[in-house]
């Protein structure tokens, strides 16, 4: 029904107009308990349970939805009954801000990608906390969180920090986004110095907040794939040394050279979806080269196959996100993945994906 009858009325609008009107539809849906009841029928069910654990955190599936999505978690009703192991939201800035002028968000159809520069438009803290502490919540929830564009670079960490203090009680686990293009001199945190500061100052709070709270919320960084491979080391060193729970490889490029010809090739922002597919397997597998699942590996960036998948847990990640290819594909590409997935399971004779998973890597090496 997506592919034949929405995307073609949404495809038609401009992608802003019809990504607001489709979370519309979603907060709406997410009143209703008969149409999640459907929902739920239709999408979730479709697939096998295939739990995956790691950061200490039971996730019922292996495909969680990205960040960037769902940025005030008002979705969550609706986007829980999609098959999704684990839904990301945010990000979010501790105040509110409009982000970048529009338009800021361009379909390349071509290559089923898109290029975003929306700038972390964000209602900030408060109302998304209201909307995730009045939402019954039935899968892990991750919190991703930003700094605000008025907050000076040198200051990035407090903002980190008032998002995990605020919002403690309501993660799962959190994720420091320091790789998005679209907010000024952001990517700069991921430099090697900037980095060993903003994750001591993060992670020393983390300890406070576990302490305080009696439990510990795991923390990840999400990078980009921008990165040079040389600095992938020494990346991998610091997540180790301050015992980060996960990273999450990748956020969107700003190399546009795949889509070099197209319709809004020239936009500036980040480019996600299929072109982005290699790149992100890459930056994977050479993470996973250093780190050896010392920090576990979460893959995101242009999946849209079970194929994909695989070859992205194959190349290292312990589970997957995506964001474009349910754009493109709708809700039902969350259970084709799990469900070649199963397949690949079944075939190896083993008794779990991450079993099926380490041993195809033994294969492989
Ligand atoms: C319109 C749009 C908005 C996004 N916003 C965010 C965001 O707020 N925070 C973030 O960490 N990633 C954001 N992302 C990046 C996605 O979470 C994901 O890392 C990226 O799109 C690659 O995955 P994909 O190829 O499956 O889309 C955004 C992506 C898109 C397309």
């Amino acid at each position: 029904m997506y592919k034949h009858i929405l995307r073609p009325l949404l495809f038609r609008l401009d992608p802003e107009l019809a990504h607001e009107l489709t979370l519309d539809w979603l907060v709406r849906a997410g009143r209703l308990s008969p149409v999640l009841a459907l929902l739920n029928k239709i999408y979730a069910r479709q697939a096998p349970d295939m739990p995956v654990e790691l950061m200490g955190i039971k996730f019922p599936g292996p495909v969680g939805l990205a960040a960037g999505l769902d940025k005030g978690a008002s979705c969550i009703n609706a986007l829980s009954c999609f098959g999704f192991g684990h839904l990301e939201l945010g990000t979010v800035t501790p105040l509110a801000q409009p982000g970048n002028p529009k338009p800021r968000m361009f379909r390349v159809p071509e290559h089923q990608a898109i290029i975003n520069r929306m700038g972390f438009n964000s209602g900030g803290i408060h109302p998304f906390l209201e909307n995730v502490a009045s939402t019954r919540k039935t899968l892990p929830l991750g919190i991703n969180l930003g700094k605000n564009a008025v907050t000076p670079i040198e200051q990035a960490a407090g903002d980190y920090i008032t998002g995990l203090k605020q919002l403690y009680l309501y993660a799962d686990y959190f994720t420091i986004n320091i790789s998005s293009p679209n907010t000024k001199n952001l990517r700069d945190l991921q430099s090697e110095d900037a980095l060993d500061a903003l994750l001591s100052d993060i992670m020393k709070t983390r300890q406070q907040l576990a302490a305080e709270f009696q439990r510990k919320v795991p923390v990840a960084v999400k990078i980009a794939p921008d990165i040079e491979n040389d600095n992938i080391p020494a990346l991998a060193e610091l997540l180790m040394k301050h015992k980060l729970d996960a990273v999450i490889a990748t956020n969107t490029t700003i190399d546009h050279s795949s889509v070099e010809g197209c319709e809004f090739a020239d936009e500036a922002g980040g480019l996600s979806g299929k072109p982005l597919r290699g790149r992100a397997n890459e930056v994977v597998g050479l993470l996973y080269r250093e780190l050896q699942g010392t920090v576990p590996i979460i893959g995101v960036g242009g999946i849209s196959s079970a194929e994909d998948a695989w070859q992205r847990l194959l190349a290292g990640a312990e589970m997957v996100q995506i964001y474009s290819s349910f754009i493109y594909n709708g809700p039902a590409i969350v259970a084709e993945i799990i469900n070649g997935l199963a397949l690949r399971v079944a075939e190896s004779g083993s008794e779990s994906l991450q079993l099926a998973v380490q041993s195809a890597r033994k294969e492989y090496k």
